[in-house]
């Protein structure tokens, strides 16, 4: 990657409905919105809500399944020069493998990132990412069927202990964990008596999130020794530089492309501004170098 920010999963289509917007080529990396086996109409309307520094989304995973992504979207986004990663979920193990296997025939992604607040139906709805075994027995599927590109694990903030979350990612092969996915909210209409949101709960992300971001992505940093790629409330190069100060070697940034497309290319050029500002050489130079109180 020619610089450290990516934009994140669902918060920049499929890359393309941006071109005419920003110079994706700017980016270090897209990550599309997840992919599943068949294509997903998602939830009722309304989808997102505006909450205090934050926004509650309920999209209901809607994308156009694996085969039209890499029918439709793929061959244009193979010609960009910025690396595009596939976001992948799905409801059983066997789905995210059948997504994997179909993008390793295709040419065009530079890795994979597994999706893993799902609820996997087979057992009971419980999210694969917030049990260390299913965690693991998903991670190491995907790792099995991901023969050609690194598979990148994004793990669930809706945990108790996101550092063991990471640990058994570690340890079933992922390559770099990412986080934070969003965490689970509700924004109640009280005057009507319900749900903001068509779908019912939601996922809060934006500037509202960023310090439990913060405090995740550093103590995953010290749990693991594959690479962190940080996000959660990044909107600015600094935010950016706060995400590596905590150990992450690569950040993303999401719901701020909904106010301003830009963002994440911007960010990149603040993230240098900030570096020239502070006489700092590298980015590499910020990773982990938070300084903590002692015990
Ligand atoms: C509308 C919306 C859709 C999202 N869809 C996905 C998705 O398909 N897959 C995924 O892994 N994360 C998805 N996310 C989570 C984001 O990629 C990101 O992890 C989260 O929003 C925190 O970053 P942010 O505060 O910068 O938005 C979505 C977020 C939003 C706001």
């Amino acid at each position: 990657m020619r610089n450290p920010i990516l934009a994140s999963s669902g918060t920049f289509g499929y890359g393309l409905e941006f071109a005419s917007l920003v110079d994706l080529n700017q980016l270090g990396g897209i990550v599309v919105k997840g992919l599943s086996r068949n294509p997903i109409a998602g939830n009722p309307a309304p989808r997102i809500v505006e909450t205090a520094s934050g926004m509650l989304n309920s999209v209901g995973l809607q994308n156009v399944g694996v085969e039209a992504f890499i029918r439709d979207k793929l061959p244009a986004l193979a010609k960009l020069d910025t690396p595009v990663f596939a976001n992948v979920f799905g409801y059983a193990v066997d789905d995210y493998v059948a997504v994997i296997r179909a993008l390793e025939q295709a040419e065009g992604p530079a890795g994979y990132e597994l999706n893993v607040s799902c609820p996997n139906t087979h057992c009971g709805g419980m999210q694969f990412g917030a049990d260390a075994a299913l965690l693991g027995e998903v991670v190491a599927a995907a790792k099995a069927a991901a023969r050609r590109r690194p598979l990148i694990v994004k793990l669930s903030p809706n945990v108790t202990d996101i550092a063991a979350q990471a640990r058994a990612a570690e340890r079933a092969g992922a390559d770099a964990v990412s986080l934070i996915n969003t965490l689970q909210g509700l924004a109640v209409d009280a005057a009507a008596r319900t749900p903001r949101l068509g779908g019912g709960y939601g996922g809060l992300s934006g500037p509202a999130v960023k310090p439990v971001a913060l405090r995740m992505a550093h103590q995953v940093a010290q749990a693991v020794s594959i690479p962190v790629i940080g996000m959660g409330g990044i909107a600015c190069g600094e935010d950016a530089a706060e995400f590596l100060l905590c150990g992450a070697s690569a950040v993303q940034v999401g719901t701020a492309s909904f106010w301003d497309p830009a963002r994440p290319a911007a960010a990149v050029r603040e993230l240098d501004d900030f570096l020239d500002k502070h006489k700092i050489a590298s980015a590499a130079e910020l990773i982990g170098a938070l300084r903590m109180p002692g015990p």
